[in-house]
């Protein structure tokens, strides 16, 4: 395995080859690391978060997300454990909407729906990569471009995706797209966090903070009603920190349709646009992980459809529920719902979004 390690005095990236395509293209694997002594593997395949190490209150590293030991098994199947998510994360009704009068037809890949910018999504992509050390700290940057028309998509998309990993044990990750055509975009990542560093075990444990009033209630299809519904006196309600498992089995017909959390949160404006959005704790090791975006949602998904089948990196497999998911993000069904605030880039604009993971413990 060939290692090159790229000129930088403290926060040097490693670049090794992780496993190579059907087509024989490279996948070549980044590690990010700090002078706290955290690491991150970033593959160009999916732009995937591989491993997340973070000290618990002790001072003990472990991986704190869901992932697999080879590239192999990302290609044989993965509920897009740590990768980017694009052209539309989350879903669009009937894979189909509407722009300037004409209709798109997408990929119904989910059910009647259209999930995660369809069959081959930006998850599972080989996108370009390059690793650099800025003052922010070791950074990877990927692109790739999305041809007109690509998964049913109008206009040629060029995105960039720069993961930063700072001395502050954060993982910062701007995108930035350019369209030639007027389309719709909402880029996200979805890792699965579980912070307790046992990987195959459930999350239930964890408390959730939500900076969020409201929720969005969604249909049989998980596609958002329209409605905008109080979270206060219901299981939705996160504004002060409570376990994944304290409400997630009481009977409620949003938490039925869900099969446990898996709605869009509406993210109450902070001062500035960049604002804290969501919080997970581990008590037993003291790991907090921090959300911070300038996004207007966050979909949390409590990871209910693992079912015990995926080999986990720790040698069991990944049971029900034993990672989260905080997918910051524009709404589900955006281009469907003409309240929502819009997802529309057009020539000349620059889609932007920013999301930051601190983690930290207490
Ligand atoms: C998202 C969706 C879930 C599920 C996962 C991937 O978070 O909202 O319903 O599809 O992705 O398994």
């Amino acid at each position: 395995m060939e290692t090159v390690k790229t000129e930088s005095n403290q926060n040097p990236i490693e670049e090794t080859i992780f496993g190579e395509m059907p087509d024989g293209t490279k996948v070549k694997k980044f590690t990010l690391k700090n002078e706290a002594g955290m690491e991150v593997d970033i593959i160009n395949y999916g732009g995937i978060m591989t491993r997340w190490t973070a000290p618990d209150k002790k001072g003990n590293y472990e991986d704190v997300v869901l992932g697999f030991d080879s590239l192999e098994q990302y290609l044989d199947g993965s509920p897009y454990f740590g990768a980017l998510i694009g052209r539309y994360g989350n879903r669009i009704a009937n894979g189909k909407f509407s722009l300037d009068g004409e209709t798109y037809t997408l990929a119904t890949n989910d059910g009647d729906n259209h999930l995660h910018g369809g069959e081959k999504g930006f998850d599972k992509v080989v996108w370009d990569g390059v690793a650099k050390t800025t003052e922010e700290g070791a950074t990877v940057e990927l692109t790739y471009t999305s041809e007109d028309g690509e998964e049913g998509y109008p206009g040629k998309l060029d995105v960039k995706v720069t993961y930063t990993l700072t001395n502050n044990n954060e993982l910062d990750i701007q995108y930035e797209a350019v369209t030639d055509k007027p389309t719709v975009v909402n880029l996200t990542q979805h890792s699965y966090f579980n912070l307790s560093g046992q990987l195959s075990e459930p999350v239930l444990d964890h408390e959730i903070y939500l900076n969020a009033d409201t929720y969005m209630p969604v249909d049989g299809g998980l596609i958002p009603t329209g409605e905008f519904r109080e979270v206060a006196g219901t299981p939705f309600n996160f504004k002060e920190p409570k376990p994944i498992g304290e409400e997630i089995e009481a009977a409620n017909e949003q938490l039925s349709l869900g099969g446990g959390y898996d709605h869009c949160w509406v993210l109450n404006e902070g001062e500035k646009d960049f604002r804290l959005a969501a919080s997970a704790h581990h008590g037993e090791t003291g790991r907090l992980l921090e959300v911070y975006t300038n996004e207007p949602g966050i979909q949390f998904y409590s990871g209910n459809f693992l079912d015990g089948t995926l080999p986990a990196k720790d040698g069991g497999t990944y049971a029900k529920r034993s990672g989260f998911c905080l997918e910051t993000q524009h709404y589900p069904d955006s281009p469907n719902q003409a309240d929502f605030p819009s997802v529309r880039l057009n020539p000349g604009e620059m889609y932007s979004s920013r999301t930051m993971y601190k983690l930290s413990t207490k």
